[in-house]
């Protein structure tokens, strides 16, 4: 079974999708802890109906950026994760996180990456980005993680529409709905069946 742990920061409604396709598509997988950056952040209920070990771990507790990075990739490494899934995690984890579990972190963005990410693009800011813009289509996308934010090898992509009356809380229901709940738990499938293969930096399909 591949043992998974996620970071999360709000509502987790992306852990929950990953959590239900596990068992109802049968992923040969398992959430095996949750962490959030936030105390009360709803995921940890989601998580601990589910009798998920949960821990919370604030930035701010830490002394600097390392001490949280080392003391995250410390928790994971722990447990034995083959897989860390960001679910709405809302920081951006330096190196001394991302080298330890390198080609085994996965995120998913709100946005049709290369457009509307890096750094200040997260949760409802994208949706307020691509309503100022006027695109047409925005979408989501799961992606590898590596140290550069939102520029990770892409694993999957879905586009959604915008709509003329769309407010961001709209689009962002939208896309979450249309994208993100059936992509992120099948790149997580993928993942599972060792189907996902980086060559230059470009992911294959198997
Ligand atoms: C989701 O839309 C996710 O794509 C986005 O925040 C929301 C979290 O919802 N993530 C980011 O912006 C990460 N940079 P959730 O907590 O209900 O899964």
């Amino acid at each position: 079974m591949l043992r998974i742990g996620a970071l999360v920061s709000g509502g987790g409604t992306n852990l929950q999708a990953i959590m239900d396709a596990i068992e109802r598509d049968n992923i040969d997988a398992g959430v095996v802890c949750v962490v959030s950056s936030k105390e009360g952040a709803y995921a940890l209920e989601r998580a601990a109906a589910k009798n998920i070990e949960t821990a919370v771990m604030r930035k701010k507790d830490y002394p600097s950026q390392r001490d949280y990075d080392i003391a995250l990739a410390d928790y994971f490494e722990k447990r034995n994760v083959d897989l860390i899934v960001y679910a709405g995690f809302m920081l951006i984890l330096g190196e001394d996180f991302v080298n330890r579990f390198e080609n085994k972190m996965i995120n998913i963005h709100p946005a049709l990456i290369p457009s509307f990410c890096g750094k200040g693009f997260y949760g409802l800011h994208v949706h307020e980005a691509v309503l100022k813009a006027g695109v047409k289509v925005t979408g989501a996308t799961v992606h590898f993680v590596t140290a550069e934010c939102d520029a990770g090898p892409i694993i999957l992509q879905k586009a959604v529409e915008v709509m003329d009356d769309d407010t961001p809380e709209s689009l962002q229901r939208r896309v979450m709905e249309q994208a993100e709940w059936i992509i992120y738990p099948e790149a997580v499938r993928l993942f599972a069946e060792n189907r996902l293969k980086i060559e230059n930096g470009i992911v294959k399909r198997r």
